[in-house]
Order: C-alpha cells, then sequence, then structure tokens
C-alpha cells in the first residue's frame, strides 16, 4: 500500500463520527510505537513531521522510516507536514513524497493568511497533495514560534467561508481553547478536582465549533494542540527522577466529544514525548547500570505504543475502520 492523502480518512471520519489520529514522529521508534499500535487496531493513522523534525533527523531519514512503516504494516498511512512555516518548507516536503502539508499562516493578516495559504495550495493541487490551512492562533511552543496566551484568539465563525473558498485549502485548523505542548492551562485557570487532586481546565469552546460547522458543513476541521497530558506518565516521569510540575492537558471526554462532530484530524505530539520520557526514565530508575539504547528506548516505544492503542481506542474512536478508508481509496 502506497501513502495515501487525507480525503478519504476525513470523508470516513466525518460520516462515521471519528477522527484521525495525527502523531508526530521524530525518530525510527517513535514511528514503530505509533505504526505498530494502529496496525494491531486496524486504524488509519497520519504521520507528521514538523520543520523541526525534519532539521533534527533529515527528512529523507523520516520519509524512508514512514516508508518501512508502510511495508510492515497494511492500514492506510498519510505522511504530512505539521506546521509548514513558508512556501519553501511545503514545496521541498511535497516535492519528497509527503501526501499533505500543512502552510501555518496563522500569525499573518487575514488577507496575507489567504495569499499565502493560496500559494501553496496551487502548487500542493497541481501535484495531488492536500493542505491544511489554519485561522485563528492558538497558544504555546512550536519549533522557535512561541505564542503567549493573551496573543492567541479564537477562530472567527464568519471569517471561514470567505477563508474555505479564497485559499482552496482541504482542512482547517481552528483555535477553540487548545494549546502546544504539555503546560496548557496555568493552575489558576483551573479547578483541581477534589477527589483525584487532578487540575481541570475549562472547557473548549464547543459553541464556536458548532458555528463553524454550520458555516462549513461537511469541511474537515483539524484540532491542534490536542494532547490530554495524561497522569499516569507524569507520575512516571515525577516518581523516577523527572521534575513536571502542574502540566495539564485536554480531558479526554472533549476530545472524544470533538471527535465525533466535525473535527476530523486531532493532533497529538506532547502526549507521545511524556510516554517515551516515560519509559526510558523508569527503565534508568530500575537499571541504572544500563548503557545500551536498545535496553532503555524500547520501553519508550512500548509506551508510545500503549498510549496511541489507549487514544485509538477511547479518544479518536477509529479502531477497525482502516478497510473502509482503504476500499474508498481503491475504488477512487
Ligand atoms: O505543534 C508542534 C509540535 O508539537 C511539533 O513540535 O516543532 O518541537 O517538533 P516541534
Ligand atoms: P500537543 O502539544 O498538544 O501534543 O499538540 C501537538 C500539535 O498540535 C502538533 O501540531
Ligand atoms: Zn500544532
Amino acid at each position: 500500500m502506497p501513502l495515501v492523502g487525507t480525503k478519504e480518512m476525513f470523508k470516513k471520519a466525518h460520516e462515521g463520527g471519528f477522527a484521525i489520529g495525527a502523531f508526530n514522529v521524530n525518530n525510527m521508534e517513535i514511528v514503530q510505537g505509533i505504526t505498530g499500535a494502529a496496525a494491531e487496531l486496524n486504524s488509519p493513522i497520519i504521520l507528521q513531521c514538523s520543520a523541526g523534525a525534519r532539521k533534527y533527523a533529515n527528512s529523507r531519514y523520516l520519509v524512508h522510516l514512514v516508508r518501512a512503516a508502510l511495508e510492515v504494516n497494511d492500514i492506510p498511512i498519510a505522511l504530512h507536514l505539521d506546521h509548514g512555516p513558508d512556501y519553501a518548507t511545503c514545496k521541498s516536503c511535497i516535492d519528497d513524497g509527503f501526501t499533505s502539508v500543512m502552510f501555518d499562516g496563522s500569525h499573518y493578516s487575514f488577507e496575507e493568511n489567504i495569499q499565502k495559504t493560496k500559494e501553496v495550495v496551487e502548487y500542493a493541487h497541481s501535484k495531488g497533495v492536500v493542505v491544511e490551512a489554519e485561522l485563528g492562533q492558538l497558544a504555546g511552543v512550536e519549533d522557535d514560534v512561541s505564542v503567549d496566551a493573551d496573543k492567541a484568539h479564537y477562530t472567527k465563525p464568519e471569517e471561514v467561508v470567505e477563508f474555505v473558498s479564497k485559499t482552496g485549502c482541504d482542512s482547517l485548523a481552528i483555535a477553540i481553547g487548545t494549546s502546544h505542548g504539555a503546560f496548557k492551562f496555568t493552575p489558576e485557570q483551573c479547578t483541581r478536582n477534589p477527589e483525584t487532586g487532578v487540575l481541570e481546565p475549562p472547557e473548549l469552546r464547543f459553541d464556536i465549533l458548532a458555528e463553524i460547522e454550520k458555516q462549513i458543513p461537511g469541511f474537515p476541521i483539524v484540532l491542534h494542540g490536542a494532547s490530554s497530558v495524561i497522569p499516569k506518565y507524569v507520575k512516571i516521569i515525577n516518581d523516577n527522577g523527572g521534575k513536571l510540575k502542574d502540566a495539564v492537558g485536554i480531558p479526554e471526554g472533549q476530545l472524544r466529544k470533538a471527535a465525533k462532530s466535525a473535527v476530523c484530524k486531532i493532533n497529538i505530539d506532547s502526549d507521545l514525548r511524556l510516554a517515551m520520557t516515560a519509559g526510558i526514565r523508569e527503565h534508568f530508575m530500575a537499571h541504572p547500570e544500563h548503557f545500551d539504547p536498545r535496553q532503555y528506548i524500547a520501553p519508550g516505544r512500548d509506551y508510545i505504543k500503549e498510549l496511541v492503542a489507549h487514544k485509538i481506542k477511547e479518544v479518536l474512536g477509529s479502531e477497525g475502520t482502516a478497510p473502509a478508508i482503504m476500499e474508498l481509496i481503491n475504488n477512487k
């Protein structure tokens, strides 16, 4: 099975009330952990690389790692550029064999965002590649760009029809209260659950999501910054020498609710980082004498696999949907 685009995945996700997990990849063990879980659960998957990942690993390594995953696992996999900062990066990924790119023009003015997104869409579509665009701005850090919470702003529903029709983009990332990283909310913004002691953040703006859906019915919506910062992995990290205080993510119930709506793609990176770090820290605490990387990276990979399986079953709802997507692609 070759790499696939996201059109058919999103069509089925929309019809079936589930979402496709888009997981960030930076090395072989992350690719293996994610795709191992997806293959066992017969789930489609999007593997995405940021500009930082391409710099760290070299884009060619990432492309070949993902191709290797396709040889080993019989599931639909899309290879996506996450937060493409400019036309040149998007073009380079398209020329490298990516099947989907994001152009992130969210920090430009509305008009500039339209203009720059449109340029990427024209090139991408001429090569059969789909484009994700972003309207509204999330708080948090990605690569070298850091957006303060007070500079972030929600997507304006009244702008989406013009944006989508003028750019020709294939999916739209929106801002409804998610943010990047493992510290999405300050403790002051949250209430502490008296029974569990876990910090609970304010609800996502489902009212804005509903308004956007009304404006562009059936159009695939993307949620960035959607890690839940699962307490289990944070605890393992902290119990094994880590120092992550007051890490807070998006509660899984809210993501499940989003996945049942027009949200077709849910981006997860921080949860992968936490799972891998938990596995490696736990291993080193138990085996301080080990120094073979295979010994300590494998537990990180195992936790990534466990985490992704949990997401597919409990959050995304994409278990068992691979055959229907493959059929749609094959009958195109
Ligand atoms: O949205 C950002 C992703 O978590 C990628 O992070 O730019 O550090 O690779 P990165
Ligand atoms: P998290 O930091 O919540 O995992 O978000 C990842 C993301 O949006 C990648 O584009
Ligand atoms: Zn993102």
